[in-house]
């Protein structure tokens, strides 16, 4: 079978680690490609490590020209480029009141700008190929809004630019897909947590399954929508939240003069 290539943005940290160490366990080459150089260069020293080919790049995904570099020297390293899974990710705990503008721009463009530009970039090499695979990181709060707001609707949209995006490649083999995690502990979320003290616990209360998620577990997931088996499934959300969603599933109580 070829020996396939992911190209995993914000792999240096979190679900994007988690992820780029499942692709390496199964053989394939991966790029990390993160805005830490540092972090980039020990997470492709650790899969290299595990016997896998690895290039940590400092690449920041809001940049078309770094990212159109980055993904050049995939090409040129690789000579090719199958999967992306677009990881980078940033949330600001800012109500709407607070949120400035600037910030809310900031917002925006690491999660869906950054996801744009990384499709819009691979789309060439995958189409020429006729084979790829995209994994988005969604959240929970795109589904049902459960973060803060600039999160809520920057992940939101990215569920629109993968469904349209899938649709768009669909014909080249080019399958695209969200994942959308509910609470995961990661370097994001404890630092998110330890601004506002009792958030994990309340979290952790009203989960069903009574925990909040390990990277491991949304990796797992990304590596499935990434495989060669997963080509019947695109445009599609797999939520993994431990539950949360079967909370908006439950009906409303009746009134008391039908109880
Ligand atoms: N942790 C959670 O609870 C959770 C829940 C739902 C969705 N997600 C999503 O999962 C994804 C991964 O989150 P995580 O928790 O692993 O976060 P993380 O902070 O642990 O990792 C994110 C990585 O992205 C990199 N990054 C940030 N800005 C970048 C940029 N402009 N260009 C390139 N790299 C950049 C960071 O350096 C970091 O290595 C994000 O898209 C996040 O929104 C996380």
């Amino acid at each position: 079978m070829t020996k396939r290539t992911a190209f995993v943005t914000g792999g240096g940290s979190g679900i994007g680690r988690a992820s780029a160490q499942a692709f390496a366990r199964s053989g394939m080459n991966v790029v990390i490609a993160d805005i830490s150089e540092e972090a980039a260069k020990s997470v492709a020293a650790e899969l290299s490590a595990l016997g896998a080919q690895a290039l940590g790049l400092r690449c920041d995904i809001t940049d078309e020209d770094q990212v159109r570099d980055a993904i050049r020297q995939t090409a040129a390293h690789f000579g090719s480029l199958d999967v992306l899974v677009n990881s980078a990710g940033l949330d600001l705990n800012r109500e709407l009141v607070d949120i400035s503008v600037e910030d809310w721009r900031r917002i925006m463009d690491i999660n869906v700008t950054g996801s744009f530009l990384c499709m819009k970039h691979a789309r060439p090499l995958m189409v020429e190929k006729r084979y790829g695979r995209i994994v988005c990181l969604g959240s929970s709060s795109g589904i049902y809004g459960m973060g803060w707001p600039a999160y809520s609707a920057a992940k939101a949209a990215v569920v629109g630019l993968a469904l349209s995006a899938a649709r768009e490649l669909a014909p080249f083999g080019v399958t695209v897909n969200v994942v959308a995690p509910g609470p995961t502990e990661t370097p994001l979320s404890l630092g998110l947590w330890a601004n506002n003290p009792g958030r994990r616990e309340r979290l952790e209360s009203t989960v069903p399954v009574g925990r909040v998620a390990k990277a491991d577990e949304i990796a797992g997931a990304v590596a499935y929508l990434a495989s060669e088996n997963a080509g019947f499934v695109t445009g599609s959300t797999l939520v993994i939240d431990g539950g949360l969603t079967s909370l908006m599933r439950v009906p409303a109580a009746p009134p008391a003069s039908n109880a």
